[in-house]
C-alpha cells in the first residue's frame, strides 16, 4: 500500500500497484494495441470552429483551406483528431448548426475540393477529420422541408413533425424551445404547426419515419467514403418527441427568455433514441470510425445508456459532469473523475466548446489566470480517458462576449439579452500573432478580436517556455510517449487533501504521479514512495519552481508536478 502525506496529514490510500493493468480497456479486431485499445482511445481531439480558426481569402470568416495551413501547427502541438464544427451549406442562422445540405461544403468555406485536400493533408500528417452530424434537425431551406412544407401530401411531408393546433392561435402543447418561445411555429401554406426544438429555422426531423433514418444513415457513408473518421452528433437528447405530444411538467421560475421552466419529460432523452444510436454505431464499425455525443447526461446512470449494453453505442459520449465543476475544489473533481471512471465506457473529458464560457473564465481568478489555464490542462490531459480541447484553450484565450446587445451575433444572445449574451464571447478568432487581427485574417473579423491578443497569441507563446502553450505541447508529448499516461489505470491518492489532487497512473511497472496544486499557496506533499520499492519522481513537466525532494513533492500556488516515480 502507498501512503501519501501531506505535512500536517498522514493518510493511507488503496492499493494500486495490483490493478495496474489498464482497466476499461474493449477489445476489437481494430485494436491498435495489446491493451485492446482503438485509435480514439489514443488520440487527442480538438474542436475547430471553422469561422473563427484561420481565414484563408480574407473575407473576415474562418475557412477550410484556412484550417488546411494550420494542420501543422496542430501536429506540433500534439492534436491527433480533428473535430470541425459544422461547414455545410447554411443560411448560418444558428452559424452551421442550421444545414441545408449535409453532403456539401457551404461557399463560404471553400468547396468539395477544399475538403479534400484538407483530408489528404491531414491523412498525411496522422491527424484524422471528425465532422459535426446535426441530427435532430435540418435549415428550414433544405430541400426535404421546403418540400415538406409545401402541401400536405408532399413526399417529404412526414419527414418532419407537422400537427394541427389545440385551437385558433394555439400550438399542439406546452413545450418550448431551448432558444426561446414556443417550439411550434405555424405554417401558411398548410395551415399546420411544426416543431422546432432550437430555432423556427431549425425544423426537427422525424426519425420514426424510416426514410429520414435511411438518408441520415446514408449521409454517413457518403462522408466515411471522403475520408471522415466520425462524427460528433450534435444535440442526441433531443432526436424524438413524445408521438401522443403530451403536455411537459412546469416547474416554477422562467428562464432567460422569460419561458417558465419545464421539465423535458416527452421531448428530451426518449429511450427510441438508442435505437438510432445503435444503427449509426454499426455504420461507423464498418469504417472503424468513432461516434462522439453532445450528450448533456445528469448523471453516470444516463452516461452509461449512451455507451449502450456492450459498448454498441457511442464509444465517446460527452461527459459535461466535468465542465459543471464551476470552481477549483479537488473534492468535486475527485468525485466527477471516480464517477466517469465507474461508468460502462471509456472517459472522454472535456473543459470547453462553442456553446459553454471557456474553461480559462470559469476557473481563472482574473489574476492567476496563465497558471490555473496549466493547472486545468495538467488535470484532463493527464487523466484515463479521451481529452476533447477547444481551439485557443492553449494559449488562454478568454472568454470575451459583447458588451452591448447591438453587437451581439449569436440570435440567443439579441433574444436573451441581458441575461442571456448568447455565445459570441467563447467564438472569437483565433489569435494566431500580435499583427492586425491577431494574424486571423486581413479583413475586418465577423467577430472582434479579443485585445488578449497581444499577450495571448500563439507566436509569442511558442517562444516562450513558461507560456501556457508551451505547457500544453509538454503535457501532450508525454500523454503520447509515455505508457502509464497512455494506458495505465487511474488511483486517486490522498483523497481527503482540500488544496491538492493527486493520483497516480500506472501501468505495470511503471508509475506516474500527478499532484495538481488547486489552492493560491505553496504546498508541500509527502509520499512514501520507499514502501513500494520506488525513492523519488523523476519530474517529467511541472510549472514554475514545483519540484520534488526525495519523498516531498513542493508545488506552487495553481501549480502542476508531474513525475514518473524512480528506484
Ligand atoms: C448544439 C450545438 C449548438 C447549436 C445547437 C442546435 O447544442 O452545439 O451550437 O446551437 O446544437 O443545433
Amino acid at each position: 500500500m502507498l501512503v501519501l502525506r501531506k505535512v500536517s496529514q498522514i493518510i493511507s490510500i488503496s492499493a494500486f500497484l495490483c490493478v495496474s493493468i489498464a482497466a476499461g480497456a474493449q477489445t476489437s479486431a481494430k485494436a491498435v494495441d495489446a491493451e485492446g485499445h482503438q485509435w480514439w482511445q489514443h488520440a487527442v481531439f480538438y474542436e475547430i470552429y471553422p469561422r473563427s480558426f484561420a481565414d484563408s481569402n480574407n473575407d473576415g470568416v474562418g475557412d477550410l483551406k484556412g484550417i488546411t495551413s494550420k494542420l501543422d501547427y496542430l501536429k506540433d502541438l500534439g492534436v491527433d483528431a480533428i473535430w470541425i464544427s459544422p461547414c455545410f451549406p447554411s443560411p448560418q442562422v444558428d452559424f452551421g448548426y442550421d444545414v441545408s445540405d449535409y453532403e456539401d461544403i457551404d461557399p463560404m468555406y471553400g468547396s468539395l475540393t477544399d475538403f479534400d485536400t484538407m483530408a489528404t493533408e491531414a491523412k498525411r500528417r496522422g491527424i484524422h477529420i471528425i465532422l459535426d452530424f446535426v441530427v435532430n434537425h435540418s435549415s428550414d431551406q433544405h430541400k426535404w422541408f421546403l418540400d415538406s412544407k409545401s402541401s400536405r401530401t408532399a413526399a417529404h411531408r412526414d419527414w418532419y413533425i407537422w400537427r394541427d393546433g389545440k385551437g385558433p392561435n394555439q400550438p399542439p402543447n406546452n413545450w418550448t424551445s431551448i432558444f426561446g418561445g414556443s417550439s411550434w411555429k405555424l405554417d401558411p401554406t398548410t395551415n399546420q404547426y411544426y416543431y422546432h426544438m432550437f430555432y423556427a429555422a431549425q425544423p426537427d426531423l422525424n426519425w420514426r419515419n424510416p426514410a429520414v433514418k435511411d438518408a441520415m444513415f446514408d449521409v454517413t457513408r457518403w462522408w466515411y467514403k471522403r475520408g471522415v473518421s466520425g462524427f460528433r452528433l450534435d444535440a442526441v437528447d433531443t432526436l424524438f418527441e413524445d408521438p401522443q405530444l403530451r403536455d411537459n411538467p412546469v416547474l416554477p421560475g422562467k428562464n432567460a427568455f422569460g419561458d417558465p421552466h419545464e421539465e423535458s419529460k416527452y421531448n428530451q432523452k426518449l429511450p427510441e433514441v438508442h435505437d438510432v444510436l445503435r444503427g449509426l454505431r454499426k455504420v461507423a464499425d464498418e469504417h472503424n470510425a468513432v461516434l462522439i455525443g453532445e450528450t448533456w447526461t445528469a448523471d453516470i446512470a444516463e452516461l452509461n445508456k449512451y455507451y449502450g449494453e456492450g459498448n454498441n453505442e457511442l464509444q465517446l459520449p460527452m461527459d459535461f459532469l466535468f465542465t459543471k465543476v464551476d470552481k477549483l475544489s479537488p473534492a468535486e473533481f475527485r468525485k466527477q473523475i471516480a464517477a466517469v471512471n465507474s461508468a460502462s465506457g471509456w472517459p472522454t473529458f472535456v473543459i470547453s466548446n462553442h456553446d459553454i464560457v471557456r474553461s480559462y473564465d470559469r476557473y481563472g481568478d482574473g489574476q492567476h489566470n496563465d497558471q490555473i489555464a496549466k493547472l486545468m490542462a495538467g488535470l484532463y490531459l493527464t487523466l484515463r480517458g479521451t481529452p476533447i480541447m477547444y481551439y485557443g484553450e492553449e494559449i488562454g484565450m478568454k472568454t470575451t462576449p459583447p458588451t452591448r446587445k447591438e453587437d451581439v451575433k449569436d440570435p440567443i444572445g439579441k433574444t436573451g439579452w441581458p441575461k442571456e449574451k448568447g455565445r459570441d464571447g467563447e467564438r472569437t478568432p483565433m489569435q494566431w500573432d500580435e499583427s492586425d487581427n491577431a494574424g486571423f485574417s486581413q479583413a475586418s473579423p465577423w467577430l472582434p478580436v479579443p485585445p488578449t491578443y497581444k499577450t495571448h497569441n500563439v507566436a509569442d507563446e511558442s517562444k516562450d517556455p513558461e507560456s501556457v502553450l508551451s505547457f500544453y505541447k509538454k503535457v501532450l508529448k508525454l500523454r503520447h510517449t509515455n505508457k502509464a499516461l497512455l494506458d495505465g489505470n487511474y488511483t486517486p491518492v490522498n483523497e481527503n487533501d482540500q488544496n491538492v489532487l493527486s493520483y497516480l497512473r500506472a501501468y505495470k511497472d511503471q508509475v506516474v504521479l500527478v499532484a495538481l496544486n488547486m489552492s493560491g499557496a505553496e504546498q508541500k506533499v509527502s509520499f512514501e514512495m520507499s514502501k513500494h520499492g520506488f525513492s523519488t519522481a523523476k519530474s517529467l513537466a511541472a510549472t514554475g519552481k514545483s519540484s520534488v525532494s526525495g519523498e516531498v513533492v513542493t508545488i506552487e500556488p495553481y501549480g502542476v508536478f508531474i513525475g514518473q516515480l524512480t528506484k
